[in-house]
């Protein structure tokens, strides 16, 4: 299942997001926000994020008006890795490199056909293992306090 959630500067992309998955047939769950009106980011991050971190998600996708808060708080989950992505390079990137398993737009950065390519590039992608591996693992030895 991919966690999907946004807040209102995300909103527009994040249904676009949601229907691209649907129409892929893959299973997806909007943890909102699902109105215009001003949330705050951390809300909606921590709930995909929390998800993605105790296994409850495959993978995610968060959207705010940069990404940036998104990120910020997604990265505080254990497990998490969250991956801002502004352009095709980058998105090819979060997975072949750093196995994201949570994408992160920002709604105000990209446009709706823009965002979408990304997604695709993301779920397309695989993860390259070996020395990318290794780095992964280092990661979870500094969540850790190894
Ligand atoms: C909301 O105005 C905006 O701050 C938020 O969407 C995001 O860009 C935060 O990083």
């Amino acid at each position: 299942m991919i966690a999907v959630g946004s807040d209102h500067g995300g909103l527009a992309l994040k249904q676009a997001v949601y229907e691209l998955l649907q129409r892929r047939n893959l299973e997806c769950k909007d943890y909102g926000t699902n109105s215009s009106e001003s949330v705050d980011y951390p809300d909606f991050g921590a709930k995909v994020a929390r998800v993605v971190s105790r296994g409850e998600a495959d993978a995610g996708i968060l959207i705010c008006g940069t990404g940036i808060g998104m990120s910020i708080v997604a990265n505080k989950f254990p497990g998490v890795r969250a991956a801002l992505v502004h352009d095709e390079f980058t998105a090819q990137m979060a997975r072949e490199h750093n196995n994201a398993n949570i994408l992160v737009m920002g709604g105000r950065v990209l446009s709706i056909e823009q965002g979408l390519k990304l997604v695709e590039i993301w779920l397309d992608s695989e993860f390259a293992g070996g020395r990318h591996q290794n780095r992964l693992a280092k990661i979870t030895a500094v969540e850790q306090h190894l």
